[in-house]
């Protein structure tokens, strides 16, 4: 197949060229670079001994995008803006990009009558969970103008299943994507002040951060401190690539990618530190706004649909973000 990645230089896009090329699909990058760097891809093709067809260009360009895409099967979607306190100072920004962005895909997608597309979603569109571990049927809200985005575009697409369902659609709910690529050429590389957990500890770990700061430890947790439901990127990946080939029959599909496990902000500091060999200094400051206790997904509607499920260790996680970032000290933008 030949796969129209939107987004594809990004973190989570480039562990996804990876799997797919391996599997000699042919991939179309289309990428702003808004938040990437060129080297990602030519690393994607060291990688792989494959050749990526890259246009530059911004996703609310129908015309450029209409031209992009001629020829391409299918469409995986992770082109957008991604900080949450980013989004509640510049709503606009964020609309216009993850939403006018993506119906301008769309339009382009209908122009050149390809009808299957997989949607990088995310678990933020649960809210503040109600029970544990979250399924999909579970209610819906949004705290911030970046999650309003997602299920704003969950939404459209939805509509446009119901208007007509001819079209494939996968809309896959992320938990938290960590770790990197066994090579330690590709990962997580933040432009700016990193505001996930694990860039923040792996730079701190490299030197480039003095200390980490612990968002509150009287949650109610075991420890006190927030736990997540950690994935590895390259289990995610292949979790797109379960998704595309699943698009065999018209559907409308949501489904959860994380491990269903939980590990506290301390457990990460803990386990980091034995496979970095480095101390991790840390200090306990306020919670943040908006942060919630736990989030952790129930992964079994994943398996059954995709025949996908995460098989990468947390400490594997570590392992592979460390090799990154000690190989990569200043990441890949200097
Ligand atoms: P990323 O910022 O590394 O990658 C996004 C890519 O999209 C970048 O290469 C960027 O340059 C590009 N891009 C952004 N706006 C664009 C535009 N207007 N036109 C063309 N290209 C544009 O982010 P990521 O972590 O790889 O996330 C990918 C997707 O997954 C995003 O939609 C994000 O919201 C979603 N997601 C990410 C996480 C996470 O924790 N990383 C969790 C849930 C969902
Ligand atoms: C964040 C986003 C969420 C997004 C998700 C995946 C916010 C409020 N939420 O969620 O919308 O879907 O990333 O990209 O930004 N922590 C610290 N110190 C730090 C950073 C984080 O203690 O410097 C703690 C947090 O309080 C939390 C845990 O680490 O308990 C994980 O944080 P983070 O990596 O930012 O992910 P989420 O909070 O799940």
């Amino acid at each position: 197949m030949k796969i129209f990645i939107t987004g594809g230089a990004g973190y989570i896009g480039s562990h996804t060229c990876v799997e797919f090329l391996n599997l000699d699909h042919d991939v179309v990058v289309y990428d702003n670079f808004c938040n990437s760097n060129y080297e990602t891809l030519q690393r994607v093709e060291s990688i792989t001994h494959k050749t990526v067809t890259l246009v530059e260009g911004d996703i609310r360009d129908e015309d450029a995008l209409c031209k992009a895409m001629v020829g391409c099967d299918a469409v995986i979607h992770f082109a957008g803006l991604k900080a949450v306190g980013e989004s509640v100072e510049k709503p606009l920004e964020y609309y216009d990009n993850n939403v006018q962005g993506t119906l301008c895909l769309l339009r382009a997608m209908r122009t050149n009558n390809i009808k299957k597309l997989v949607f990088s979603s995310s678990a933020t569109v649960y809210g503040n969970p109600q029970k544990l571990p979250l399924t999909e049927d579970h209610p819906l809200t949004t705290t911030n103008p970046y999650g309003q985005t997602k299920l704003m575009v969950e939404e459209i697409l939805r509509d446009l299943y119901k208007s007509d369902s001819t079209w494939c659609v996968s809309i896959l709910r992320y938990f938290n994507p960590i770790g990197a690529h066994e090579s330690g050429l590709i990962g997580e590389d933040p432009k700016d002040m990193p505001n996930n957990l694990m860039p923040f500890i792996a730079q701190v770990a490299v030197g480039r951060r003095d200390y980490l700061s612990v968002y509150g430890d009287d949650y109610a947790t075991p420890d006190g401190t927030g736990i997540r439901d950690y994935i590895h990127v390259v289990d995610l990946a292949q979790g797109h690539v379960k998704a595309l080939e699943s698009l065999v029959v018209p559907q409308y599909t949501v489904v959860n990618l994380g491990t269903g496990m939980g590990y506290s902000v301390l457990d990460m500091v803990k386990v980091f530190s034995e496979v970095s060999g480095k101390e991790i200094p840390y200090r306990i400051v306020p919670r943040r706004e908006g942060d919630i206790a736990s989030c952790y997904a129930d992964p079994t509607l994943a398996k059954k649909t995709l025949g996908w499920q995460a098989s990468r260790t947390f400490k594997q996680m570590c392992q592979d973000s460390w090799n990154f970032q000690s190989k990569n000290p200043h990441g890949l933008n200097v």
